[in-house]
């Protein structure tokens, strides 16, 4: 088993996963890595991390596969032996913008299958596996971590299914955060708001409007570096006495104003 603390971070090749292994390795842990993306496409990406100089380790599989799944926590129980942190953040957005009256049932099925289905399968791996690590007193505060999202509580008709499956991340929070409790496992959520990634790429003018027009208390984009630093206070262990808490990291967007 290998010294450092090890932090699992599910689509963490680019975007906000990438920032969360680097601010993680930052703070001494071990990281491995799931995404879809082949290595090689990344590898720039993943360099920033391994350069920090704690072991990292990158698995390329697909969240909605069972068998990536088990692979996964196979390779880091060989190559690392223990996993003290798992931060569930691999998410995709429809391909297509439809109206909740036109949604297809092919983008609920992709949008839902990897948000939900394959978080919640993944983490229920995970969990096992950590009860059974603290069953040995191999691990110290270990957590889970869940990248929900405003969309979790704010209805967007045009991404229904988006705001669905974060809604139901937002439930896994609580649901888990409940049955772990007695493992000595604690569950938290950070909720971004209006983050500048890939993903938000396409929406860009959009935002910039919403923002310049008020939307916002704290008048500018989130960056992935924002989302990072929150899981980091969760990771830390320094809310040893809370679990299902939610942390939101979008310039004051759940502030009700008239
Ligand atoms: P992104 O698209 O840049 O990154 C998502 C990562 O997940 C990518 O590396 C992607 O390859 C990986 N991924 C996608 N499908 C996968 C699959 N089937 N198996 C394994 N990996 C897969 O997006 P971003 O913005 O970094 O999002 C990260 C998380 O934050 C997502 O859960 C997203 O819903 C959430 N979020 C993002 C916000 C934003 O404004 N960008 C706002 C609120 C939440």
């Amino acid at each position: 088993m290998i010294k450092n603390k090890t932090a699992v971070i599910t689509g963490a090749a680019r975007g906000i996963g990438q920032a969360i292994a680097k601010r993680l390795a930052k703070d001494g842990f071990a990281t491995a890595i799931f995404d879809i993306i082949p290595r090689d496409d990344v590898v720039e990406n993943l360099k920033v991390i391994e350069d920090i100089g704690n072991p990292m380790l990158y698995f390329q599989g697909n969240l909605t596969k069972a068998d990536d799944r088990y692979a996964f926590v196979e390779k880091i129980k060989t190559e690392f032996g223990r996993i003290d942190i798992l931060v569930n953040n691999a998410g995709v957005a429809p391909r297509i913008r439809a109206d909740i009256l036109g949604m297809s049932e092919e983008s609920y099925d992709f949008v839902m299958g990897v948000n939900l289905k394959g978080t919640m399968f993944l983490t229920q791996i995970i969990a096992n596996e950590m009860i059974d690590m603290v069953g040995k007193n191999m691990l110290d505060n270990p957590a889970i971590i869940n990248i929900a999202s405003i969309s979790s509580y704010t209805a967007s008709i045009a991404r229904g299914e988006y705001c669905i499956s974060k809604a139901g991340i937002s439930m896994l929070t609580s649901l888990y955060a409940d049955r772990l409790a007695d493992e000595g496992i604690n569950v938290y959520e950070v909720r971004p708001g209006i983050i500048k990634t890939d993903m938000t790429k396409t929406v860009t003018d959009k935002y910039d409007k919403l923002i310049a027009e008020g939307l916002l208390p704290i008048k500018r984009w989130g960056y992935p570096e924002d989302i990072a630093k929150a899981v980091s206070v969760f990771a830390s262990g320094m809310l040893s006495y809370s679990t299902g808490d939610i942390i939101n990291v979008d310039g004051g967007f759940h502030i009700r104003r008239l």
